[in-house]
């Protein structure tokens, strides 16, 4: 899932914000250099962090046909780095940098039929989508899982629009999505679409290869910005270069690399192309992989991490017992190419 898209920068004018869920918002974005957004089609958007700039990718929620309208959707994470309280900030007036729309995630049309599967915000890269097959007469169901119906962004329009094709799991209500069963009803001729949380991500890709569906068949978008664990602050080492950095919870080991001077290559910044991997010397703590690029044994052999994403946490003891308070930082010591 490379990149294949060339990036045109404009400016874009914020012309309408509104609030679609719990710490949701809904952004209308006019773009300068006006272009149709295709399903699955993403923005990046450079905010501003810290007084620092940095970029972050938006999927496009709606777009008018001529493109002169964006839609984009944020969530304020509550482990933000920055970039979603930044866009919370927003008014409606204001002038921001954004891409054209980029594609990472097509649609392949004419498939016999179609499952999309959301986690949550994830929603935002399969709204789009959902009306491409709806406006095609495919056969195709929206799965749509979240916490609570009160954090499910567009739940009511969807129903709307979609009918019976839309299917939803609500943990609050006890009935959570179950991965098995949702894959039991699928055969080879079905594409499903899916973003969302890495675990219901990976719990997909371990089932699919299991149930022995076709692996091209999967698709899937990432932003690589959950993980098995809440982030916690942790020290990285790297004895060659002499550096050691403390990455506090807000940011990644990327950018706190990146800052202490270390040359890094890196491409998507979301745990996709493993361009930024670094080799594990040493670790005390444990990995806590965010990335959707290694394999399950790559991950368990913890012998390398995608550090744009990738965090690492206290060693949870094997009785299930917290931690005593104050315990020192994990810790990781890597190399770099
Ligand atoms: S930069 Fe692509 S996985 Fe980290």
């Amino acid at each position: 899932m490379a990149a294949t898209n060339v990036e045109v920068w404009q400016h874009a004018s914020v012309v309408a914000i509104d609030q679609v869920a719990i710490d949701i918002q809904r952004i209308v974005l006019e773009p300068q250099l006006p272009k149709r957004a295709e399903p699955g089609s993403h923005v990046d958007l450079k905010v501003v962090i810290d007084g620092e700039q940095d970029k972050r990718s938006y999927s496009i929620v709606e777009s008018s046909d001529d493109g002169t309208r964006l839609t984009i959707t944020v969530f304020k994470a509550p482990a933000s780095r920055g970039g979603s309280v930044y866009m919370h900030g927003l008014a409606v007036g204001d002038r921001l940098e954004i891409t054209q729309p980029l594609q990472n995630f097509p649609l392949r049309i004419g498939a016999k039929r179609y499952v999309l599967l959301a986690g949550g915000i994830g929603v935002t890269a399969l709204v789009n989508m959902a009306r491409t097959l709806k406006d095609a007469r495919a056969d195709y169901t929206l799965v749509y899982a979240g916490r609570s119906r009160e954090a499910m962004a567009y739940l009511e329009p969807l129903r709307e629009e979609h009918g019976e094709n839309l299917v939803v799991h609500v943990d609050d209500e006890d009935t959570s999505l179950q991965v098995p069963a949702l894959l039991a009803g699928l055969d080879v001729h079905t594409e499903l679409y899916m973003c969302g949380p890495i675990r219901l991500m990976d719990a997909v890709r371990r089932q699919w290869t299991d149930s022995g569906l076709s692996y091209p068949n999967l698709r899937y978008e990432t932003f690589g910005n959950s993980g098995w664990f809440d982030p916690e602050e942790f020290v990285v080492r790297i004895p060659r270069l002499g550096v050691e950095a403390t990455i506090p919870t807000g940011r990644s080991m990327l950018e706190a690399l990146e800052s202490a001077g270390v040359d890094m290559m890196f491409d998507c910044r979301k745990g996709e192309c493993g361009l930024c991997e670094v080799r594990v010397l040493e670790l005390d703590g444990t990995i806590d992989h965010r990335d959707v690029f290694y394999s399950e044994r790559q991950q368990n052999a913890a012998t390398k991490m995608c550090c744009c994403v990738s965090r690492v946490i206290r060693t949870v003891p094997a009785d299930g017992r917290e931690r005593p308070a104050g315990h020192s930082l994990p810790v990781v010591t890597i190399d770099v190419s």
